[in-house]
């Protein structure tokens, strides 16, 4: 019986042999879900464009299994009763994407170039400063893409420590502790729109659809501070590794990262609206369905081009050009002031951690010994 949602650890090299079950096992695979009933997962990147497009599978949670228990499911709220990009379907979800996107497009997100350059420069400075080796999956990757993301919304700085403690308590098993995370984490985001930085948040304050209400923003907002700290914290730790181990240019760093250590292994849950038949299967109305992003990406027999990391479609990732600039950001400031960076412990000791369900997969540790950092300015004759 194949179960994609154990969790696990095992070596960076290791591939998930899950994945690889379930790509023997067919274009779509149903297996047991971690909270009752079936799953359908895609394990064909076609069929997964297909799927990604299909009107008769939806993001809102209301079309989730009765039997489904939404919190240990870890579901939003339906859409209906907190709207949000994703929960939402169809026209409703395009104007909210519409007010979204055009604030993280390819052009406004260069533009913040030098500034993530230097925000990476200034932390990875820091910890170079302090004792070594330092453990970079504990005092790095979590801070930076938070760092990043408060200052493009227009949130002040001091406020990082606030977001770190708030993201770590959204895993907090502890009755309660994602609600008061999630509390922590719109307050943060009233900090953008009532300040006077005049950030993305008070930007996308102007663009929402009319009749949006302030607690709808904060969601809003809050997920995007989530989304973007959760999986650019995951794909960081992997592309240390391999930019301090198998140096490449930039570009190549990222993009090869990306596709093998996808941050989002699965895409999020979809239901079937009705009944509906997917490569000949016949999948129930209320069904999840998921993609295997991890596994199509691994797949010998893929053809070249995009990958799925960022998923496809409507519901693509609005902050994919942000992500990417944070990653090659870091892969510069190595490369550039950071020449004598080297892990500190072999390659092959590293270890990579999956939480279970469609959780994403995570160093355990990264100690780095970073070496002397930016020269600083040139002594004065
Ligand atoms: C390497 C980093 C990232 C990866 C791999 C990633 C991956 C993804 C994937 C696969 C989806 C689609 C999920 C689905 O269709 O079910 C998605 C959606 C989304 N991502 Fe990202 N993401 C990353 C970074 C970010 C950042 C930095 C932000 C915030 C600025 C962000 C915000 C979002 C949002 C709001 C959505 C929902 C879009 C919608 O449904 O219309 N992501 N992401």
């Amino acid at each position: 019986m194949i179960d994609p949602f154990a969790p696990s650890i095992r070596g960076l090299a290791d591939p998930d042999p899950a994945r690889e079950a379930l790509r023997a096992a067919g274009p779509i695979v149903k297996v047991a879900a971690p909270y009752g009933g079936s799953v359908w997962i895609v394990t064909e990147e076609s069929l997964a464009r297909e799927v990604l497009a299909h009107p008769g599978i939806a993001k809102d949670p209301a079309n989730a299994p009765e039997s489904w228990d939404p919190r240990r499911a870890a579901l939003e709220p339906p859409a209906a009763a907190q709207p949000s990009l994703t929960t939402l379907d169809g026209p409703a979800h395009t104007e909210l994407r519409r007010a979204h996107a055009p604030l993280l497009n390819a052009r406004r997100i260069a533009a913040q170039s030098d500034r993530v350059h230097e925000l990476a420069r200034e932390l990875l400075t820091e910890l170079a400063g302090g004792p070594q080796p330092v453990d970079l999956t504990a005092g790095f990757t979590v801070r930076y893409p938070l760092t990043v993301l408060l200052d493009l919304l227009g949130i002040p700085l001091d406020r990082v420590g606030m977001a770190t403690e708030a993201c770590r308590l959204m895993f907090d098993p502890e009755p309660g502790a994602q609600g008061r995370a999630m509390a922590e984490l719109a307050r943060l985001a009233e900090a953008g729109l009532d300040g006077a930085r005049g950030g993305l948040a008070a930007e996308l304050r102007e663009r929402v659809p009319e009749g949006t209400t302030r607690e709808q923003l904060l969601y809003y907002l809050f997920g995007l501070i989530f989304a973007g700290q959760l999986t650019t914290d995951a794909a960081l730790g992997f592309l240390v590794a391999r930019a301090l181990t198998a140096p490449a240019g930039a570009d190549e760093l990222v993009r090869e990262t990306l596709r093998d250590h996808p941050p989002a292994p699965y895409t999020l849950w979809r239901f079937t609206t009705a009944e509906i038949e997917l490569a000949g299967e016949l999948v129930p109305a209320r069904s999840p369905v998921l993609v295997d992003i991890q596994g199509i990406n691994a797949d010998p027999g893929r053809e070249p081009g995009p990958d799925l990391t960022f998923g496809a479609g409507a519901h693509f990732c609005v902050g994919a050009q942000l992500a990417q600039l944070e990653l090659r950001a870091v892969a510069d400031v190595l490369a550039a002031d950071f020449p004598g960076a080297r892990l500190a412990i072999p390659y092959g000791e590293l270890r990579q951690q999956t939480y279970g369900g469609i959780m994403g997969v995570r160093l355990t540790a990264l100690p780095v010994n970073l070496g002397a950092g930016p020269a600083g300015p040139p002594p004065r004759s």
